[in-house]
Formats: C-alpha cells, sequence, structure tokens
C-alpha cells in the first residue's frame, strides 16, 4: 500500500527505513498509529498577517479538518506563500506564478491523497488552482468568501469600486479629508475578500463553474457560519475523494468545463483579469482558451448578475438570490449541463438544486439581462495584434466607438509624475495612453491600466475616457478602458510605436483597436526601436526566472515552461 503517510517516501536508499524514520518523526507531535494510518487530506494554509482577505482562513482550516476527521481520514495542514492584492510589491500578479510553483511542490513533496487549497484575495485562488491541477490529486477548492458590505451615510459601500469612485470625488475636490477618512474604516467592514465582482470574486465564480469548489462556495459571505459548514463539508468530501482516488483535476477539466467557465464569466460581468487567470489554468491542461471563440460566447451569453461594477448588487445579494447554482440554472442550455464537479454530481443536477429566491432582483433571467451581451470583447487591430480586453459592460456607452488623440505615458512612473500636471496637453476627447506596463515591462503588468481622469478634468466634471495600455486592470473598476494589449511594448509590441498626436480609433462593436498611421510610417518607427537589454531589475533570483519564461497576456502570463502540452 502506497497512500497516506506511504506516499512519496524521503529518498534514503531503504523504503522500511524512510517510512520508519517519517513516522519516528511525526509521532513526535502525538499522533497514535491509528491517526497515521489513515488517508491523509492536505490542507494549504494561506494565512497571513498581511493578507486581511483571509483573515478567516484559521476558522476554515479548523471546520475542513473536522470535516475530514468526521469521515475517518487526516488532515495535515501546510503554508504556502500568501499574497494579498495591496501589500504585493511591485504588483501581485508578479507573484502568482511563484504562489503556484511554491504550492504545486509542496503538494508533491508531501504524503497527501487529496488536497483542500483554500485562497481568494485575486491571485491566490488562480495559483493554487494551476498548482492542484499541475499536480493532479483530487482536489477541493475553498474559497474565503467576500466581505460582508459597508454604509456611509446611508449608502451602501463596497470595496473596491467604490474605494475608486470616492478616490474619484476627493480627487476631484468633491469631498474633503474628513470624510475619505471616514469612508477608509468603512470600505471593507470585515474579513473576505472585495464584495462587488472583482477579481476575486470573479475568479471564485468560475471555481464553482468548474465543478472544482462545492455549489456556493463563491458566494457565502466570509464570516458568514454557513461558510464554515461548508469548509466542513468540503472536509468530507476531501476525505471521500481521498479514498475514491477521485475525480482528479484532469478528469474534472474537461473542454465542456472550461467552455462553461467562460459563459458564467460571461454572464457575471466578470473581471478582466478573470480571462488571463483561466488561460493560465487551461494551459497546465491540455485545453486551451481559444480568444476568438470566447468573444463569440460574450456575443450570445448575456449579463445577468446585476453587481457592481457592471450593475448595482454586491456578492451578498447574489448569494442571499441563490448564488451559482440559480446562475447556472438561469444560463440553461448556454451551459453543459452533463459537466461533472468534485461531488461527482452534473451540473444539471446542481442547477436542479438551486434556491428559487421569490422577488430577488440580482440574478436575472435571461429574457430581461443587465446587458443583452457578455461582459468582455476582445479586440484585435495594428495596435493588438494578438489581442487586447475591455470590459465593455463597466463601460460608457458612447465611447464604445470613439477616435482621439493620443497623450502617451512611458511608464507608470511616468504617467504618475505628469499626469495632474496643469500644463498637461489633454482634453476629454483624447486617449489616454500607458505602456511598458505589461508583464515583462513594469514588471508582472500591474493594475495601471486604471489610468485616473487627470485632475484638471476631473475638476471639470470629465468622469470618463478613452484608457488604453499593456497593463491590467482591477476588476472592480469601471471605465472605457482597453487593456492586455499583446503583444507588449516592452517586447517590441506596435503599442511601443505610438507617438503624442497619433490618432487612436477604438470601435468596440468591431472589435478593433487601431493606430491610424500609415504602414509605412510605422515600419519606419519600429526599425529606430532599440531592442531592449535585460532591465536592472531582472538580474538575479525569481526576477530573473520571471524575465526570462513569463508569457504574454494571450498565453495567461505563466512561465513557458510550466504549461502542458496543448491538444492540437
Ligand atoms: Fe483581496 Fe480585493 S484586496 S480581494
Amino acid at each position: 500500500m502506497t497512500d497516506g503517510l506511504r506516499k512519496g517516501l524521503t529518498s534514503y536508499g531503504d523504503a522500511g527505513f524512510s517510512l520508519f524514520l517519517r513516522k519516528a518523526f511525526i509521532k513526535a507531535m502525538g499522533y497514535s498509529d491509528d491517526a497515521l494510518d489513515r488517508s491523509i487530506v492536505g490542507i494549504t494554509n494561506t494565512y497571513s498577517d498581511y493578507n486581511p482577505c483571509h483573515g478567516n482562513v484559521p476558522q476554515i482550516i479548523e471546520a475542513a479538518k473536522r470535516g475530514v476527521m468526521l469521515s475517518g481520514a487526516m488532515p495535515f495542514v501546510f503554508p504556502t506563500i500568501s499574497i494579498a492584492e495591496s501589500f504585493a510589491h511591485p504588483t501581485s500578479m508578479y507573484l502568482r506564478n511563484l504562489m503556484a510553483m511554491d504550492t504545486e511542490e509542496m503538494i508533491r513533496a508531501q504524503p497527501m491523497d487529496a488536497v483542500i487549497v483554500i485562497g481568494g484575495c485575486d491571485k491566490t485562488l488562480p495559483a493554487q488552482i494551476m498548482a492542484a491541477v499541475s499536480a493532479d490529486l483530487p482536489t477541493v477548492v475553498i474559497p474565503v468568501g467576500p466581505m460582508v458590505v459597508g454604509h456611509h451615510r446611508g449608502e451602501v459601500l463596497g470595496a473596491c469600486t467604490d474605494c475608486r469612485r470616492l478616490w474619484a470625488k476627493y480627487r476631484a475636490g468633491e469631498i474633503d479629508d474628513g470624510e475619505i477618512e471616514a469612508v477608509s474604516g468603512r470600505l471593507a467592514p470585515s474579513v473576505g475578500t472585495c464584495m462587488v465582482m472583482g477579481t476575486a470574486s470573479t475568479m471564485a465564480c468560475i471555481t464553482e463553474a468548474l465543478g472544482l469548489s462545492l455549489p456556493m462556495s463563491a458566494t457565502i459571505p466570509a464570516p458568514h457560519a454557513e461558510r464554515f459548514r461548508l469548509a466542513e463539508a468540503s472536509g468530507r468530501v476531501a476525505a471521500a475523494m481521498a479514498a475514491a482516488k477521485g475525480p482528479r483535476p484532469s478528469e474534472l477539466l474537461t473542454k465542456s468545463a472550461f467552455r462553461n467557465a467562460q459563459v458564467v464569466l460571461q454572464a457575471i460581468g466578470g473581471s478582466t483579469n478573470g480571462l488571463i487567470h483561466l488561460t493560465a489554468i487551461a494551459h497546465r491542461t491540455p485545453h486551451r482558451i481559444d480568444l476568438e471563440a470566447f468573444d463569440k460566447l460574450g456575443r450570445e451569453v448575456p449579463v445577468l448578475i446585476d453587481l457592481k461594477p457592471s450593475g448595482q448588487h454586491y456578492m451578498e445579494h447574489f448569494h442571499h438570490a441563490g448564488g451559482v447554482p440559480r446562475l447556472l440554472a438561469q444560463l440553461g442550455d448556454l451551459v453543459d449541463l452533463d459537466a461533472r464537479t468534485i461531488e461527482g454530481k452534473t451540473v444539471r443536477q446542481v442547477a436542479a438544486a438551486a434556491e428559487d429566491v421569490p422577488g430577488q432582483d440580482a440574478i436575472r433571467p435571461r429574457q430581461m439581462p443587465i446587458k443583452p451581451e457578455g461582459g468582455l470583447a476582445v479586440l484585435h487591430g495594428n495596435l493588438a495584434p494578438r489581442g487586447a480586453v475591455i470590459k465593455h459592460s463597466a463601460a460608457t456607452a458612447k465611447l464604445l466607438q470613439h477616435t482621439g488623440r493620443a497623450v502617451v505615458f512611458e511608464s507608470v512612473e511616468d504617467m504618475t509624475l505628469r499626469l495632474d500636471d496643469p500644463a498637461l496637453d489633454v482634453t476629454a476627447d483624447d486617449v489616454l495612453v500607458l505602456r511598458n506596463a505589461g508583464p515583462k515591462g513594469a514588471p508582472g503588468m500591474p493594475e495601471a491600466g486604471y489610468l485616473p481622469i487627470p485632475k484638471k478634468l476631473a475638476r471639470a466634471g470629465v468622469k470618463d475616457m478613452v484608457r488604453i495600455s499593456d497593463a491590467r486592470m482591477s476588476g472592480t473598476a469601471f471605465g472605457t478602458i482597453v487593456l492586455h494589449i499583446t503583444p507588449e511594448s516592452a517586447i517590441g509590441g506596435p503599442l511601443a510605436l505610438v507617438k503624442n498626436g497619433d490618432m487612436i480609433r477604438l470601435d468596440v462593436q468591431r472589435r478593433s483597436i487601431d493606430l491610424l498611421v500609415d504602414e509605412g510610417e510605422l515600419k519606419r518607427r519600429s526599425a529606430a526601436l532599440k531592442s531592449a537589454a535585460a532591465p536592472p531589475w531582472a538580474s538575479r533570483g525569481y526576477a530573473h526566472l520571471f524575465n526570462e519564461a513569463v508569457l504574454q497576456a494571450d498565453e495567461g502570463c505563466d512561465f513557458d515552461f510550466m504549461r502542458a502540452k496543448g491538444k492540437g
């Protein structure tokens, strides 16, 4: 038998001795032979004092352990890297692949028959899932859950759509120092992830749609008792999967599962980051996310979830309206109802068991959508030969077809220095361009794509402008913002060729983004570009590895050597 503690013995050249030694040492923790003879469920601990979104992880772990033990298996908790969005320099995305490698190797190195991965804050769920998919051990995902909403002057508030909206008001001089200080204490009133449809919520919904977590796991608020009951139930399921040796991620993550995840991503008005992470997860399997097909789905799948930033409500409202199972029931034949989940159920069974909540208005029926088309569109054109993304459900409708003069910022630092300069030559009709903010350029593709409206325009009442970049943007943000322009400018993508005053045309209906400069001139500009030497930040360590191996946004920004062989 090679299960439980006998799995993956340390190599001393004598298997009997390896097991003897392993047992001798672990007995120092007070375990009995009976405990050490059981199947093992590993549980990742992603708690960190730097990560308030994961503040309930200790309670989740306790509940999950209870579920494992009630089912006769042994839980073993082990730490992995934790990444909190606002505590990661230069940006959390830079660390996602490191977290994925850490988690994967710890799953492989230590004896376990199944694993529970716990994540939530933006990059943590993708990292843990990428790891689990590559390790391909039976896996249950427990998201930490969203925060509950906050209140300010009679208004419901939430991180972080309202963080940005109220900060923009502060920049425009509409609210003062005292009020912005009060707001900072009300935007995040509990532990848990941002409670709008940002990246964390998007990834939790996608995880449920992929069948990797239990029904309702995406939406139960982080502090609610129900979240810990779900964790206990997840422990039971993981123990059953350890005994049955499946299903493994490779059995659940079929072509249909990935299609279902894309449908849900469109229908929830999900974060643009969700597309990058889903692409990275798919690249760990034989499947791929085809950007054209994803865009086509977007024309067929309406936005049904009325959550900020595309709509009005917050995650707890989505939860009380029936959560992802009710959404799947509304989507009906738009998803593959035969796809399976960790419990061995079909999506059809999950949808059939969804609660029907009378009078709720957070999950719309298909005939009454929030937006008739999905939340995300993929653009191509001479500025983005390998694609760019816009969350058009959270954009200003009249700017979706717009031609304007480019106002170019060379880097995030350049933008920070010059954007609010009263002498900056900029009008509301211009197109703000940020470059050198892609996967290699910044590095880590920071969430700088939400360029603030220049102060002098904000003070004149301008709320939105067309903004384009090779950066990412928080899924919580609102605006007419083109992101992930690929290839990025730092490796010579056409964004590097834009000059101040060039005209740029955005046409979301036609899915195009173009630089209106003739081809001969673009060729001349391209020939004059100096080829970039390795940047100083990449001289050693993880930074060196990152700069050498990170892929572009259309391939999920994973490391090139982490991909699985694709099908065809
Ligand atoms: Fe952690 Fe938003 S900051 S989910």
